[in-house]
């Protein structure tokens, strides 16, 4: 039984994580959250008081975490400033967040001889061409396009190095894109699936032919766990469930499961920059680790993601609005 200090806890994967724990492991968790605009305390309500406490603070606040850290076994670090948008707008709090606070976490492991896994993405490689076989394994070069994934990947060769130079006992995962509840409505999938059930078109930005390789984000804290658990310390393992698809499927996928035409969308200005195609080979997290994921079925999983976002739009509705204008100022 152990006790896990869940950074960015209260953020769309990092809250799913904590809930898979509860229900997978006997082990308790602090949430440490600095609550931005992409948190959500109703995430985390109605968890077990006697297993789980929230923190509310700043990653990169070295006192802070120096305290908080002293007493838990392993950290697992999911903060992060994490939409590639508001990075090509703003990228100052991306480098503040993903850089420097990561960096503070590894200084308080370091001190306190804590275990530490490192949430990290696939966009730290680049992007592929549409007609490439290839697929990113662990010993792709890095190569990251927007602010956001250069950041990610300065963290984890932050996370490298204090394994390598200062015995750090870390992991570092590299998942491709999630779906699921309690995401953000910026982020594509529920960004598209409000609008339909607030009266707007989807949005698909530039030719809409580029490939993202979706997974749930249950299947993704399954992955982080067992990396967790049993992972080589030092090691990277990529997390990937073989759902490569477009956007403009996607979009077609959202709109027939929500009973409308699937061409009733709109094309808006591409974003800067656009990566083209994300692909993950998850070899060695299956082979290595035994780790399989659970939802195969995509459209089943994305349909029961557009029934979550229909029951919950008191969770949704208040960023709604301020989101879309934000898009909207810039042609998107
Ligand atoms: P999210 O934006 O939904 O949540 C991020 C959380 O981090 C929020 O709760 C926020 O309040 C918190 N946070 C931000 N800055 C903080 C700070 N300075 N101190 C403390 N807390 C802070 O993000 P997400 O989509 O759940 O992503 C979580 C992690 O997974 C990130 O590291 C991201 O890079 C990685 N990841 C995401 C995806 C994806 O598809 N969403 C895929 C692969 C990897
Ligand atoms: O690959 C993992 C990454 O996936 C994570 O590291 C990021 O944190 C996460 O945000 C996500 O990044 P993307 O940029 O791929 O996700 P996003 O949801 O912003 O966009 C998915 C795709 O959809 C991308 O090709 C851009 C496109 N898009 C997005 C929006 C918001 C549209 O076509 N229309 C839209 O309205």
């Amino acid at each position: 039984m152990r006790q896990l200090l869940v950074t960015g806890g209260a953020g769309f994967i990092g809250s799913n994580f904590v809930r898979h724990v509860l229900e997978h492991t006997e082990d308790s968790v602090t949430v440490l959250d600095s609550f931005t605009y992409a948190a959500s305390e109703a995430a985390l309500t109605g968890l077990d008081p006697t297993r789980v406490q929230v923190v509310r603070g700043d990653i990169a606040d070295a006192t802070l975490i120096d305290a908080v850290l002293a007493g838990h076994d392993a950290v697992v670090h999911f903060a992060a400033e994490t939409h590639n948008d508001n990075s090509l707008v703003s990228p100052a709090p991306f480098l503040q967040t993903n850089l420097v606070g990561t960096y503070t976490l590894l200084e308080a492991a370091r001190r306190h001889g804590t275990r530490f896994h490192h949430i990290s993405t696939d966009e730290v490689f680049g992007d592929l061409e549409l007609d490439d076989p290839a697929r990113f394994t662990e010993s792709t070069p890095f190569n990251p396009s927007s602010p956001y994934s250069a950041t990610k990947a300065g963290s984890d060769l932050l996370v490298r190095a204090w394994v390598r130079s200062f015995g750090v006992q870390a992991t570092i995962s590299n998942c491709s894109n999630n779906y699921g509840p309690w995401q953000h409505v910026e982020k594509f999938i529920p960004r598209q699936i409000t609008n339909v059930l607030t009266g707007s078109r989807p949005k698909l930005y530039g030719d809409g032919l580029h490939v993202r390789d979706w997974i749930h984000a249950d299947d993704h804290s399954s992955g982080v766990l067992a990396v967790l658990d049993r992972g080589q310390i030092g090691a990277t393992y990529l997390i990937g469930a073989d759902g490569e698809r477009s956007n403009r499927q996607v979009i077609a996928d959202i709109l027939r499961l929500m009973g409308r035409d699937p061409d009733d969308f709109e094309h808006v200005t591409d974003r800067t920059g656009h990566d083209r195609r994300y692909a993950i080979d998850a070899t060695r997290l299956r082979t290595e680790l035994g780790w399989q994921p659970r939802y195969a079925d995509f459209e089943a999983g994305l349909a029961a993601t557009i029934d979550w976002y229909q029951e919950h739009e008191d969770v949704w509705r208040p960023a709604k609005e301020a989101t879309e204008a934000t898009y909207a100022a810039k042609g998107q």
